[in-house]
Protein backbone atom coordinates (compact mmCIF):
# COMPACT_ATOMS: atom_id res chain seq x y z
CA UNK A 1 0.00 0.00 0.00
CA UNK A 2 2.81 2.50 0.97
CA UNK A 3 4.31 2.10 -2.68
CA UNK A 4 0.95 3.54 -3.91
CA UNK A 5 2.06 6.89 -2.45
CA UNK A 6 4.06 9.61 -4.21
CA UNK A 7 5.14 11.66 -1.19
CA UNK A 8 4.13 12.11 2.74
CA UNK A 9 2.22 15.54 3.09
CA UNK A 10 2.19 15.23 6.63
CA UNK A 11 4.05 12.24 8.90
CA UNK A 12 2.69 10.73 11.77
CA UNK A 13 4.94 12.20 14.10
CA UNK A 14 3.38 15.90 12.88
CA UNK A 15 -0.20 14.30 13.38
CA UNK A 16 0.40 13.13 16.68
CA UNK A 17 2.09 16.09 18.30
CA UNK A 18 -0.58 18.18 16.91
CA UNK A 19 -3.37 15.81 18.25
CA UNK A 20 -1.47 17.06 21.61
CA UNK A 21 -1.41 20.66 21.18
CA UNK A 22 -5.24 20.74 20.09
CA UNK A 23 -6.59 18.24 22.48
CA UNK A 24 -4.66 20.38 25.68
CA UNK A 25 -6.47 23.89 23.59
CA UNK A 26 -9.81 21.96 23.53
CA UNK A 27 -9.61 21.14 27.40
CA UNK A 28 -9.02 24.92 28.32
CA UNK A 29 -12.32 25.71 25.80
CA UNK A 30 -14.33 23.25 27.79
CA UNK A 31 -13.03 23.16 30.78
CA UNK A 32 -15.84 22.64 33.27
CA UNK A 33 -18.29 21.65 30.64
CA UNK A 34 -19.44 18.31 29.12
CA UNK A 35 -18.95 18.96 25.30
CA UNK A 36 -21.28 16.21 22.82
CA UNK A 37 -18.10 15.14 20.91
CA UNK A 38 -19.39 14.83 16.97
CA UNK A 39 -17.39 12.68 14.63
CA UNK A 40 -18.39 12.29 10.95
CA UNK A 41 -18.06 9.29 9.50
CA UNK A 42 -16.02 7.68 7.71
CA UNK A 43 -13.08 9.89 7.24
CA UNK A 44 -13.18 11.50 10.66
CA UNK A 45 -12.45 8.65 13.10
CA UNK A 46 -8.58 8.46 13.18
CA UNK A 47 -8.51 11.70 13.79
CA UNK A 48 -11.35 11.58 16.57
CA UNK A 49 -9.65 8.80 18.43
CA UNK A 50 -6.38 10.44 18.98
CA UNK A 51 -7.82 14.05 19.55
CA UNK A 52 -10.33 13.19 22.42
CA UNK A 53 -7.60 10.62 24.12
CA UNK A 54 -5.54 14.35 24.46
CA UNK A 55 -8.79 15.66 25.90
CA UNK A 56 -8.65 16.48 30.16
CA UNK A 57 -12.30 16.84 30.24
CA UNK A 58 -15.70 14.46 30.41
CA UNK A 59 -17.09 14.40 27.08
CA UNK A 60 -19.74 12.43 25.32
CA UNK A 61 -18.86 11.00 21.97
CA UNK A 62 -21.59 10.33 19.06
CA UNK A 63 -21.41 9.58 15.03
CA UNK A 64 -22.81 11.30 12.32
CA UNK A 65 -22.56 10.16 8.65
CA UNK A 66 -23.36 12.30 6.19
CA UNK A 67 -22.35 12.25 2.91
CA UNK A 68 -21.44 14.40 -0.10
CA UNK A 69 -18.78 12.48 -2.49
CA UNK A 70 -20.02 9.05 -2.82
CA UNK A 71 -16.31 7.85 -3.67
CA UNK A 72 -15.28 9.96 -6.52
CA UNK A 73 -12.87 12.73 -6.49
CA UNK A 74 -15.06 15.34 -6.69
CA UNK A 75 -17.74 16.62 -4.52
CA UNK A 76 -21.50 15.84 -6.52
CA UNK A 77 -22.61 19.04 -4.28
CA UNK A 78 -25.32 17.37 -2.62
CA UNK A 79 -25.44 15.98 1.02
CA UNK A 80 -27.17 13.58 2.77
CA UNK A 81 -28.03 11.82 6.48
CA UNK A 82 -26.93 8.62 6.10
CA UNK A 83 -26.57 7.90 10.06
CA UNK A 84 -27.91 10.17 12.34
CA UNK A 85 -26.67 10.99 16.05
CA UNK A 86 -28.25 9.02 18.82
CA UNK A 87 -27.78 11.75 21.54
CA UNK A 88 -30.09 15.06 21.75
CA UNK A 89 -28.42 18.13 20.49
CA UNK A 90 -30.65 20.87 22.18
CA UNK A 91 -28.88 22.89 24.90
CA UNK A 92 -25.49 21.20 23.99
CA UNK A 93 -21.95 22.09 23.71
CA UNK A 94 -20.75 20.58 20.21
CA UNK A 95 -17.46 20.16 19.02
CA UNK A 96 -17.60 19.20 15.40
CA UNK A 97 -14.80 16.63 14.29
CA UNK A 98 -13.48 16.61 10.85
CA UNK A 99 -10.99 14.97 8.24
CA UNK A 100 -11.33 17.92 6.36
CA UNK A 101 -12.86 21.25 4.91
CA UNK A 102 -12.87 21.09 1.10
CA UNK A 103 -15.94 22.76 -0.39
CA UNK A 104 -17.57 23.23 3.09
CA UNK A 105 -20.83 22.10 2.07
CA UNK A 106 -20.73 19.51 4.84
CA UNK A 107 -19.99 21.09 7.76
CA UNK A 108 -22.18 24.60 6.32
CA UNK A 109 -25.11 21.65 6.21
CA UNK A 110 -24.06 20.00 10.02
CA UNK A 111 -23.70 24.06 11.17
CA UNK A 112 -27.32 24.90 9.78
CA UNK A 113 -28.89 21.39 11.06
CA UNK A 114 -27.70 21.93 14.35
CA UNK A 115 -28.37 25.46 14.94
CA UNK A 116 -32.18 24.34 13.97
CA UNK A 117 -31.69 21.92 16.71
CA UNK A 118 -30.81 24.22 19.29
CA UNK A 119 -27.50 23.79 19.93
CA UNK A 120 -25.83 26.10 23.15
CA UNK A 121 -22.64 26.42 21.23
CA UNK A 122 -21.04 25.03 18.29
CA UNK A 123 -17.21 24.82 17.47
CA UNK A 124 -15.49 22.94 14.24
CA UNK A 125 -12.12 21.30 14.60
CA UNK A 126 -10.32 19.61 11.66
CA UNK A 127 -7.21 17.84 10.76
CA UNK A 128 -6.97 19.32 7.70
CA UNK A 129 -8.29 22.83 5.50
CA UNK A 130 -8.26 22.93 1.95
CA UNK A 131 -8.77 26.53 1.24
CA UNK A 132 -8.65 26.65 -2.00
CA UNK A 133 -11.77 23.64 -2.52
CA UNK A 134 -13.77 26.25 -0.91
CA UNK A 135 -17.94 26.56 -1.85
CA UNK A 136 -19.76 27.20 1.26
CA UNK A 137 -19.40 29.98 3.93
CA UNK A 138 -18.03 27.89 6.65
CA UNK A 139 -14.39 28.30 8.53
CA UNK A 140 -13.12 25.81 11.34
CA UNK A 141 -12.22 27.12 14.61
CA UNK A 142 -9.49 24.97 15.01
CA UNK A 143 -7.41 23.64 12.20
CA UNK A 144 -4.55 21.06 12.25
CA UNK A 145 -2.54 21.89 9.02
CA UNK A 146 -3.42 23.72 5.56
CA UNK A 147 -3.00 21.43 2.53
CA UNK A 148 -2.56 22.68 -1.15
CA UNK A 149 -5.13 21.85 -3.82
CA UNK A 150 -3.76 18.16 -4.41
CA UNK A 151 -5.74 15.11 -3.64
CA UNK A 152 -4.97 13.62 -0.16
CA UNK A 153 -5.37 10.26 1.56
CA UNK A 154 -4.50 8.90 4.11
CA UNK A 155 -4.98 8.75 8.48
CA UNK A 156 -9.50 8.49 7.61
CA UNK A 157 -9.61 10.28 3.98
CA UNK A 158 -10.05 7.46 1.05
CA UNK A 159 -9.61 6.92 -2.32
CA UNK A 160 -12.49 4.70 -3.31
CA UNK A 161 -12.35 3.40 0.58
CA UNK A 162 -8.77 2.38 0.35
CA UNK A 163 -5.99 4.42 2.55
CA UNK A 164 -8.08 5.21 5.40
CA UNK A 165 -5.76 3.50 7.45
CA UNK A 166 -2.79 4.48 6.72
CA UNK A 167 -1.53 6.28 9.70
CA UNK A 168 0.34 9.70 8.08
CA UNK A 169 -1.33 12.10 5.32
CA UNK A 170 -0.03 11.53 1.82
CA UNK A 171 -0.63 12.04 -2.49
CA UNK A 172 -0.98 9.06 -4.58
CA UNK A 173 0.84 8.50 -7.34
CA UNK A 174 -0.99 9.40 -10.77
CA UNK A 175 -1.03 5.71 -12.05
CA UNK A 176 -2.86 4.66 -8.89
CA UNK A 177 -6.39 6.75 -10.27
CA UNK A 178 -5.25 7.13 -13.69
CA UNK A 179 -6.50 3.78 -15.12
C1 LIG B 1 -15.13 13.77 2.91
C2 LIG B 1 -14.33 14.28 4.09
C3 LIG B 1 -15.23 15.35 4.67
C4 LIG B 1 -15.90 15.92 3.44
C5 LIG B 1 -15.22 17.20 3.03
O1 LIG B 1 -16.10 12.87 3.39
O2 LIG B 1 -14.12 13.23 5.03
O3 LIG B 1 -16.21 14.80 5.50
O4 LIG B 1 -15.73 14.94 2.38
O5 LIG B 1 -15.73 17.68 1.81
P1 LIG B 1 -16.59 19.01 1.67
O6 LIG B 1 -15.98 20.08 2.55
O7 LIG B 1 -16.46 19.31 0.22
O8 LIG B 1 -17.99 18.69 2.07
P2 LIG B 1 -16.92 11.90 2.44
O9 LIG B 1 -18.23 12.52 2.12
O10 LIG B 1 -16.05 11.47 1.29
O11 LIG B 1 -17.22 10.64 3.35
P3 LIG B 1 -16.15 9.75 4.14
O12 LIG B 1 -15.71 10.56 5.31
O13 LIG B 1 -16.92 8.55 4.54
O14 LIG B 1 -15.02 9.44 3.19
MN1 LIG C 1 -16.00 12.62 5.73
MG1 LIG D 1 -14.66 10.01 1.22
Amino acid sequence: MHNEIEKVLISEEEIQQKCKDMGARLSEEYKDRFPLAIGVLKGATPFMTDLLKRMETHLEMDFMDVSSYHGGMESSGEVKIVKDLDTKVEGRDILIIEDIIDSGRTLAYLVDLFKYRKANSIKIVTLLDKPTGRNADVKADVVGFEVPDEFVVGYGLDYQEKYRNLPYVGVLKPEVYGG
